[in-house]
C-alpha cells in the first residue's frame, strides 16, 4: 500500500478509510499515542494504537526515533490540538531505535549538542523547519531570476583566479606532499600539477559571471563558494552558498533596485509558502529571547520583522554620511566600540554596521560609494578619484548580507588599478578581454545565502542554517 504524506493527511477535508503513513516516532505516550513525523510538515500526526490488541513486544519497540508504518482510518480526533488522527489497525516497525542510545531525546537540547549531531538534528522540529525554509528560499531565488529572464550560469568551482584578491583560498592540488616536484629555485612546480598551474576553490563566481553577462545580458549564479578566512564567528562559514547576479548596462542605482526587489521577493515568497514553519520558528525565537536581558531582545517578533522588510524601503546612505554618523554617535564618543571611528577611510567593522542598522536607522541599509582602497580591484572608480561605486546591504541582526558594485568598465583604469595592487594581468587576460571587446557599464552583487536563511529563520548562528557546516577545525560528516 502506498503511504500518504502526513502533511496531506492533516490537510484532508474529510475522514478517510484505510490510509497508510510512514515516519519516525517522536514520542509514544500512555502506551497508546504515537506522535509520528515524516518531515513533510512541522506537525506530527497522532496515531492511536489499540494497545489491548497489540502484542507487548511490539509496543516496546515503539520508541523515539524508530521508523514505523501505520495503517488505519483517518478519523476526527477526540483530543485537543489536532483535527485528525489515525486509528491504527496495523502497525509495523520498520527500523528499531534504541531508546537508551538515540541522541535526539524528546527534550530541549543545546544547539552545540545538535551541531555535533548534525546528521540527526534534522529530525528535530527546529531543524526540520529550518531546512524546509532553506529549500523554499532557494527555489524562490531561481523563480525570481527565471521569471525575469536571467540565465542561470554554473561558474567553475575549481579556478585559477582569486576574484576578491583577498588571498583567502583553499588550494586544489594533486601533487604529492612528499617529494613534491620543485623548480630549480626550490618553489613548488605547479607545471607538474594536475592542471599544470596553481588552482584553488572559488571564492566567488563573479569574474566568470561578468563574461557571461557581457553576452547574455542578465545572468545569475547560485553555487558553493569557499573561503579559508580564519574567522570563527556566528556569521562566517568556510563553505557557503552565494547568489551572484550580473547585469549588462546596469549602473549602481539599478543594482540597488535589483537587490532590494530580489530580497523582498524571496522573503515574500517564503512567508507565503512556509507559514507553519515560520510560526514555529517565531515562537522558538521568542522563547529564546526570554533568556536575554530586556535591552538585548529584538523589538519585533519574527514575522513582523520579515514583513517590516517587505513594507519599508531600504535606506540608501553613502559611506561618507555613515562615517559622519558613526563619528558622532554615543558608543564611538564613549569608546564603546572596539574600533573607534576617527576619520574618513576607516573600514567598517560589524559593530559599526550593526549600530547603523539596529540603532540609528532601524531598517535595512544600503551603504554605497566606499573608499577605493578598502574595496576589491574591479569596482568602478568615481569621478572624485577616491571612492568606488560599491554597495553593501546591511541587515538587522546580520550585518552585511550583500556585497556588490558597478564594475570598472574602462580598460585603462582597470589595468592601472590591477598594476597598483600587484594583480597579474596575464592571469586575468580573459577577464580583461571583456573590457577589450565591447565593454559596457555593468553591475552585480553577491548575496550570502546562509545569511539570508539566518534572517528569515531568526536563527543566530550560521552553523545552524546549513546542513553540514564547514568552519575552522570542523569538517565532520
Ligand atoms: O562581499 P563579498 O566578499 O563579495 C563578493 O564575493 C563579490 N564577488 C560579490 C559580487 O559582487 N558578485 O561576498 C558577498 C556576500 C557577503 O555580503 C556575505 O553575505 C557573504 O557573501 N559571505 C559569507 N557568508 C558566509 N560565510 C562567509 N565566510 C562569507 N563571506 C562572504
Ligand atoms: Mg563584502
Amino acid at each position: 500500500m502506498k503511504h500518504t504524506r502526513i502533511k496531506d493527511l492533516l490537510n484532508s477535508t474529510k475522514t478517510l478509510q484505510e490510509v497508510n503513513a510512514k515516519g519516525w516516532v517522536r514520542t509514544f505516550r500512555n502506551n497508546q499515542f504515537i506522535a509520528l513525523n515524516d518531515g513533510s510538515t512541522i506537525h506530527n500526526i497522532q496515531c492511536v494504537v489499540d494497545f489491548e490488541n497489540t502484542p507487548e513486544e511490539t509496543l516496546k519497540r515503539i520508541t523515539t526515533g524508530a521508523a514505523v508504518s501505520v495503517t488505519g482510518n483517518l478519523v476526527e480526533s477526540q483530543g485537543a490540538g489536532q483535527k485528525y488522527e489515525i486509528q491504527v489497525v496495523k502497525l509495523e516497525i520498520l527500523g528499531d531505535s534504541d531508546a537508551e542510545k538515540f541522541p535526539m531525546q524528546p527534550k530541549k537540547h543545546s544547539l552545540e549538542f545538535l551541531r555535533e549531531n548534525a546528521h540527526l538534528r534534522v529530525r528535530t522540529n527546529a531543524f526540520g523547519a529550518i531546512m524546509r525554509v532553506r529549500s523554499v528560499l532557494s527555489f524562490a531565488v531561481h523563480n525570481y531570476f527565471q521569471e525575469k529572464g536571467f540565465v542561470y550560469v554554473n561558474t567553475p568551482i575549481i579556478t585559477g583566479s582569486d576574484a576578491e584578491g583577498a588571498g583567502e583560498m583553499f588550494k586544489v592540488t594533486a601533487l604529492p606532499f612528499d617529494n613534491t616536484p620543485r623548480t630549480e629555485d626550490g618553489k613548488i612546480d605547479y607545471k607538474k600539477d594536475f592542471f599544470g598551474k596553481e588552482t584553488n576553490l572559488t571564492v566567488s563566481g563573479q569574474l566568470e559571471g561578468e563574461t557571461f553577462a557581457m553576452a547574455l545580458g542578465q545572468i545569475y549564479t547560485f553555487g558553493p563558494t569557499f573561503r579559508a578566512e580564519n574567522s570563527n564567528t556566528s556569521r562566517h562559514l568556510a563553505e557557503f552558498w552565494m547568489i551572484e547576479p550580473e547585469v549588462a548596462f546596469n549602473d549602481l542605482n539599478d543594482n540597488m533596485d535589483l537587490a532590494e526587489d530580489f530580497i523582498q521577493y524571496v522573503i515574500k515568497y517564503t512567508i507565503d509558502k512556509c507559514q507553519d514553519d515560520l510560526k514555529f520558528l517565531e515562537s522558538r525565537l521568542t522563547e529564546e529571547e526570554k533568556q536575554k536581558p530586556q535591552a538585548e531582545r529584538s523589538e519585533m517578533a519574527l514575522l513582523e520583522k520579515l514583513n517590516f522588510v517587505l513594507e519599508n524601503n531600504f535606506k540608501r546612505v553613502s559611506y561618507t554620511e555613515a562615517i559622519d554618523i558613526l563619528r558622532d554617535c554615543a558608543p564611538n564618543k564613549k569608546k564603546k566600540f572596539n574600533y573607534i571611528i576617527n576619520e574618513w577611510g576607516a573600514d567598517l567593522q560589524s559593530e559599526h554596521e550593526r549600530y547603523l542598522v539596529e540603532k540609528h536607522f532601524k531598517c535595512p541599509v544600503i551603504l554605497f560609494d566606499y573608499p577605493a582602497n578598502i574595496k576589491a580591484f574591479y569596482m568602478r572608480l568615481n569621478e572624485d578619484g577616491k571612492t568606488v561605486r560599491a554597495m553593501d546591504i546591511l541587515f538587522p541582526g546580520i550585518g552585511e548580507i550583500v556585497g556588490g558594485s558597478q564594475r570598472e568598465e574602462r580598460f585603462d583604469v582597470l589595468v592601472e588599478k590591477m598594476k597598483a595592487l600587484g594583480i597579474d594581468e596575464e592571469e586575468l587576460w580573459w577577464y580583461l578581454d571583456t573590457r577589450r571587446f565591447g565593454s559596457a557599464v555593468h553591475s552585480g552583487f553577491g548575496l550570502g545565502f546562509e545569511r539570508l536563511v539566518l534572517f528569515v529563520t531568526g536563527m543566530t548562528n550560521i552553523r545552524d542554517v546549513i546542513p553540514f557546516p564547514r568552519t575552522p577545525m570542523n569538517a565532520e560528516f
